[in-house]
């Protein structure tokens, strides 16, 4: 008996195949382009998501013979925004959860409903990625589409609907839409209300274990699966990716700290208690509770954009390798990671990176040693509001840039926090498939499946980072 978990992402979208003992079986990517009509803007074609999702599925069931698959889980990239007009069909590309063209309409919301206000009720203020201003950006710049829009989709959603023709939201992935009442777990009328959005664009609130349907005939003949398969309404990335490592909002003290393309501190809550200014994220859980989330944009994004811009040629290992030839702050270099804007805490999408502190002394070492602790700076800003609302005792940490044993006794030190590299991470579609294990009602709770065993850990060791970070929050 197995499940299998689906994460519709912003490079393509991965297929994993689980067993009710939560073993991984079988994976699947397949990926689509990303369009950048204008600087800022990022958009994906619902179409494509649609074709290469059912080919991903169809390609692991061909695998799959002889077993039986009890549901599929549904995660992906969050915020995004799906118009679909009233046959269901998408009116217009998707605009993307990194996608920045939205100031003008970040204003409208706060000219509407005081920004306390909404951060008490929704828990975050208005953001650029998120999924309300990319509506109002549809009506003030195309409003004929916007004329025509019938529902709005989150992206996953919009996946669920192609799978079943029916459409739902949950709780984890609505949270991040800038019009979701937290303590409700509804979509939050007054909000809709004061900036003139009709309530019924939204689709139905069901859990994150629920099902919003059972596999259509059209989806059966295009993937190989069997017609009336449940399809589980599953979580945003975030939360999925959690759940897959076994974080569960009944157990506070353990988080998980990514550092991925962009970096993320998660951290579990079982209260909708946002911070007051807004500076770190406040989602729902895919277990009932809720969650914060820490984000800076570029973490092993930095060092990309370093190893493609100033170190062409040259490996991932061999700058790390060279980073260890520095000292704890970079012999007086500082880094500053936002060459994306970035979000928590600063929540600023013009912020601009930065080298500080050069001399003809340093080499090229200490430029990757600031890139790297750069980063964990950064996250040790989002870490210290998160500590404000909650207390992390450890954390998992997972991405690209988490299997640097010299990165993550950095991030350590620098967040006085013990990380720990899971045994098995397999991301968000993992997750997912956990919530169909859990929507099937092969398992009671999602997060129990999950492998919770570790394979090393790495302890603050060196106090030297105090007077770096403070350097690092003063330079400009
Ligand atoms: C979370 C966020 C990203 C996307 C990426 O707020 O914007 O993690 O979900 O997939």
């Amino acid at each position: 008996m197995l499940a299998l978990g689906l994460d519709l992402g912003t490079t393509g979208v991965r297929v994993v195949a689980v067993d009710a003992q939560g073993t991984l079986l079988a994976e699947v990517t397949h990926s689509y382009p990303l369009y950048t009509p204008q600087p800022g803007w990022t958009e994906q074609r619902p179409e494509d998501w649609a074709a290469a999702s059912l080919a991903a599925l169809r390609e692991i069931a061909m695998g799959l013979e002889g077993h039986e698959i009890v549901a599929i889980g549904l995660s992906g990239q969050m915020h995004g925004m799906v118009a679909l007009d009233y046959r269901g069909q998408p009116i217009r590309p998707a605009i993307l959860w990194n996608d920045q063209r939205t100031g003008p309409a970040v204003a409208e919301i706060e000219t509407a409903i005081p920004r306390r206000e909404l951060i008490a009720r929704t828990g975050n203020p208005a953001i650029t990625g998120f999924h309300l201003p990319k509506l109002l950006w549809l009506r003030q710049a195309e409003p004929e589409a916007y004329s025509r829009t019938r529902h709005s989709l989150l992206p996953k959603d919009y996946l669920g609907y192609v799978l079943t023709g029916a459409m739902a939201a949950e709780p984890t992935d609505a949270s991040g839409a800038n019009c979701f009442n937290l303590a409700q777990k509804a979509w939050d009328k007054e909000v809709l209300s004061a900036v003139g959005v009709d309530p019924a664009l939204f689709p139905e609130i069901i859990p994150s274990h629920g099902v919003t349907g059972l596999l259509t005939a059209d989806a059966a003949a295009a993937t190989g699966l069997p017609q009336g398969l449940p399809v589980v309404a599953g979580a945003g990335d975030n939360a999925a990716a959690a759940t897959g490592l076994g974080l569960s909002s009944r157990q506070l003290a353990i988080g998980s700290v990514s550092l991925g393309t962009s970096g993320v501190i998660f951290a579990p809550l079982q209260q909708p208690t946002p911070d007051p200014e807004g500076r770190v994220h406040l989602f729902c859980h895919a277990d009932g509770g809720y969650h914060l989330l820490g984000v800076t944009l570029a973490a092993a994004g930095s060092l990309q954009w370093y190893r493609d811009t100033l170190a062409p040629g040259q490996s991932f290992d061999e700058l790390l390798g060279l980073a260890a030839q520095s000292p704890p702050g970079a012999n007086g270099v500082t880094f500053k990671p936002y060459l994306a804007g970035e979000r928590t805490p600063h929540l600023d999408p013009k912020l601009r990176g930065s080298f500080s502190g050069l001399s003809l002394a340093t080499t090229q070492a200490d430029l990757v040693r600031a890139v790297i602790e750069g980063v964990a700076f950064s996250l040790r800003d989002a870490l210290d509001v998160i500590s404000s609302l909650t207390t992390l005792s450890r954390a998992l940490a997972t991405g690209g840039g988490a299997k640097s044993d010299l990165w993550l006794q950095i991030v350590a030190d620098v967040l006085e926090l013990p990380l720990s590299r899971p045994a098995q991470n397999q991301g968000a579609a993992y997750g997912a498939a956990l919530l169909a294990l859990q929507g099937a009602g092969v398992v009671s709770e999602a997060t129990m499946v999950a492998n919770q065993a570790t394979v090393a850990t790495f302890r603050p060791q060196q106090s030297g980072y105090r007077e770096p970070l403070q350097r690092y929050r003063t330079a400009s």
